[in-house]
């Protein structure tokens, strides 16, 4: 796979080629660099976006490197930068740094039955690495995506989901919190950590990887463990709040790791004894 050296910190100018709605809180950005050249990730990274004015703020890569030169972002409107963000439009400029980051560990992936469990915006950096195994397919045994959001109007990529569930070995299982009076949902209610017991799953064959806002994680790793999954296979990809990026300011400290730079893509075993990892 091609990799061009990340830019560290001058932002490189990018073109928004197209943008389309997730959710009421989420966008999709489709963007190239201006200079056409590949974004050289791989699925985990992430990129810190800036625009001029506003400051910037880290998005993971939501689309995967095998999908061309240019790349996906999926934003939730939070505050000052993702608001301007979503005011803007096809054509509009932005800049990035990076890709920043340790990304999944494709080669320890490889062979082995996957199991993605996210929640909310968690599923945008999920997406690449499912892009990624819908378009290497042979690397990977099955692949089985768990995603959990507050109402049916919140489930992420809903048009990409018969995809995912129509590629040999991949299944889906979706599920939320609470539908609203008289809508026409009638999918599963409950956590995502309500989805794991059904599973059939061989815990020697299998990596379950974790991305969700921080309340989730004890929750669906002690479900994992009851299932057999030791620390060793389950992966977490972690937020923190960001400057540099580059792992030069120590903002995303836990602990002696910076997860700028040491993640934010870790090991359950390397991260579980550190005060506030999760
Ligand atoms: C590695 C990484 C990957 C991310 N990937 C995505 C993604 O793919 N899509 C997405 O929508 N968001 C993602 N985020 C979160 C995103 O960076 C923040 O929502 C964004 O920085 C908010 O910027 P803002 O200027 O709009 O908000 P601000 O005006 O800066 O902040 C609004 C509020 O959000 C809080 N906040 C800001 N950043 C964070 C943070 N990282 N953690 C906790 N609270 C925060 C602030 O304290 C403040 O209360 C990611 C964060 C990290 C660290
Ligand atoms: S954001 Fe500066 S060290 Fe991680």
């Amino acid at each position: 796979m091609t990799t061009s050296p990340p830019s560290l910190y001058q932002p490189v100018p990018c073109d928004i080629v197209s943008v389309s709605d997730l959710t009421p809180d989420e966008k999709l950005f489709r963007v190239i660099r201006s200079d056409g050249a590949p974004l050289g990730h791989l699925p985990g990274q992430f990129l810190q976006i800036s625009l001029p004015g506003w400051g910037e703020a880290p998005i993971s890569v939501a689309s995967s490197p095998t999908r061309g030169n240019s790349f996906e972002l999926g934003v939730r409107r939070v505050g000052s930068l993702t608001s301007e963000l979503h005011r803007r439009g096809a054509g509009k400029r932005i800049g990035i740094r990076g890709p920043f980051g340790r990304p999944f560990d494709l080669l320890f992936l490889g062979g082995q039955d996957l199991l993605l469990i996210s929640g909310g915006c968690g599923l945008a950096p999920l997406r690449s690495l499912i892009q990624y195994c819908q378009d290497r397919a042979e690397e990977f045994g099955s692949v089985t995506i768990l995603h959990g959001a507050k109402n049916p109007d919140h489930l992420l990529f809903k048009n990409e989901i018969s995809s995912w569930e129509s590629t040999a070995r991949f299944a889906c299982g979706l599920t939320v919190d609470d539908t609203a009076p008289g809508g026409c949902y009638d999918g599963n209610l409950g956590q995502v950590t309500s989805l794991i017991p059904p599973l059939q799953l061989d815990p020697l064959r299998t990596v379950a990887i974790i991305v969700g806002p921080p309340v989730m994680y004890r929750s669906v790793i002690h479900e994992l463990e009851r299932k057999g999954l030791h620390a060793g296979r389950i992966v977490v990809s972690l937020e923190r709040q960001m400057q540099c990026g580059v792992g030069k300011c120590g903002h995303c400290s836990i602990e002696h790791l910076l997860c700028c730079k040491d993640g934010p893509v870790f090991l359950l075993s390397e991260i579980e004894h550190l005060r506030g990892a999760l």
